[in-house]
């Protein structure tokens, strides 16, 4: 059987399903809470159509030229860039293996969402310190993962993600009419959409802007290069790509509607970046609220959705990798790639319990995992999937891989330039000031 979308729309909302995330629905809002408001949002939305599109479109490209997994298709352009494709899929491997301790943990919580355990604060530092109760929520999440994803392109990934995505929107739109609806609210949303002198620095602000519009798009991790290459030579990459560039978009600013307003009409106290947090502070920005238990079954719901159509997409990535080096069928691959991540992901589990005292570089095994995928294997990748698709591919090929389906022949010159000057500039920088934070 051959893999292919079987839509456009399918295609699009797959691509919007793995780039929607915790990101988006946590990270976003807190971001904007803390560094200018609407100064950030609008600094966020001019860099995603600036970089964010073109590193997109180059992806894409990459993918449906090559029609293979991440690192094939980044070989068929250059044979000794293979190692482009390959930060991505170890990226994607780090990523998937804590993906499974959040996934388990939303499990968890949607599960107690009737009980009053989660409202209580100590709850989350009790619960993730466990041994046990974690890791079964953590296989069951995995295994949710693996089913959707055996099932194929097709009728697997593209089917759930066209539910969970319009699901997503619908839900998040009630819940944002519901906070429309508390008292003294205009005030507080002033505060997401009016840039704000108090929290607002040029460069941090910048800064910050520019490093949450790489991990919310998932550039950089061979993730679009391998749904790219699901594609037909008819599709428009062009309108796709802002297809998925605005979705993203829309609900992460979706999202900070329904968060700031709520946290700050509440009282609730200030957010806070911590992988965590979400589990700790929601419920209680919730428990303030008439109809608690409800809109708290509904948010983690939310957050499932949106995790698990992430999940998929890293899944895929890892697999079909492996599928196509080790000769294997679907399922031997994705159930190797489950094993692999599910081992990492219990230690960056139990690093909340008993292995909490193990620390490398000053970080617990948790922390340690998501610092390679962003600081090291992130910017690895991303800066030469830029180069590989600019330079080494070159203006005249990737014109031509993207004019198809368009009806015109684009000149990509303003492309060229962001994928070989801007876009790498940026990462750069994005990557040096994080290190030199993190050391200094
Ligand atoms: N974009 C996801 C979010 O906003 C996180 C993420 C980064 C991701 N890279 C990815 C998800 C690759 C899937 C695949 O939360």
């Amino acid at each position: 059987m051959e893999k292919r979308w079987s839509s456009k729309f399918g295609f699009i909302m797959a691509s919007a399903g793995s780039a929607v995330g915790l990101g988006n629905l946590w990270k976003f809002p807190y971001l904007a809470a803390s560094n200018g408001g609407g100064a950030f949002v609008l600094i966020y939305i001019i860099f995603a159509f600036l970089i964010g599109v073109p590193v997109l479109l180059a992806e894409l490209a990459i993918g449906r030229n090559g029609r293979k997994n991440a690192v094939e298709s980044c070989k068929m352009i250059s044979p000794k860039w293979g190692f482009a494709g390959l930060m991505g899929v170890i990226c994607s491997a780090l990523v998937f293996s804590f993906y499974g301790v959040v996934g388990g943990w939303t499990l968890k919580w949607l599960f107690s969402s009737f009980s009053s355990d989660i409202f209580s604060e100590s709850f989350f530092s009790v619960y993730s310190a466990k041994s046990f109760e974690p890791i079964i929520w953590q296989a069951i999440f995995l295994l949710i993962c693996a089913y959707i994803v055996i099932k194929g392109i097709s009728d697997g990934i593209e089917k759930y993600s066209e539910i969970s995505v319009i699901l997503l929107i619908i839900f998040l739109a009630g819940l944002m009419i519901y906070v429309f609806t508390l008292d003294n609210i205009s005030e507080s949303i002033k505060e997401f959409i009016f840039p704000d002198k108090n929290t607002f620095k040029l460069s941090k602000t910048t800064l910050s802007a520019m490093g949450q519009m790489f991990f919310s798009l998932s550039l950089g991790m061979g993730t679009l290069i391998t749904y790219g290459s699901y594609l037909s030579k008819d599709t428009n990459l062009i309108s796709s790509t802002f297809a998925i560039v605005i979705l993203d978009t829309l609900i992460a600013v979706m999202a900070g509607l329904v968060i700031i307003p709520a946290s700050i009409n509440l009282n609730t106290g200030s957010l806070n970046d911590n992988p965590g947090m979400i589990f700790q502070t929601l419920p209680q920005i919730f428990s303030k609220m008439k109809g608690t238990k409800i809109l708290c079954l509904f948010m983690f719901l939310l957050i499932l959705l949106a995790a698990v159509t992430s999940a998929i997409s890293l899944l895929e990535v890892i697999s079909s990798f492996l599928s196509d080096k080790l000769k294997l069928g679907k399922t031997s691959s994705v159930m190797i790639t489950l094993l692999i991540c599910f081992i990492l992901g219990i230690f960056a589990s139990l690093s909340f319990g008993i292995l909490s005292e193990v620390k490398m570089l000053g970080m617990n095994i948790f922390e340690f995992i998501t610092f390679l995928a962003d600081n090291i294997f992130l910017p690895l990748g991303g800066v030469s999937i830029c180069i590989l698709a600019g330079k080494k591919w070159g203006r005249e090929n990737l014109s031509n891989e993207l004019s198809l389906g368009t009806g015109k022949i684009l000149s990509c010159k303003m492309l060229t330039f962001i994928l070989n000057v801007l876009a790498p500039a940026v990462i750069i920088i994005i990557t040096a000031v994080n290190l030199y934070e993190f050391f200094s």
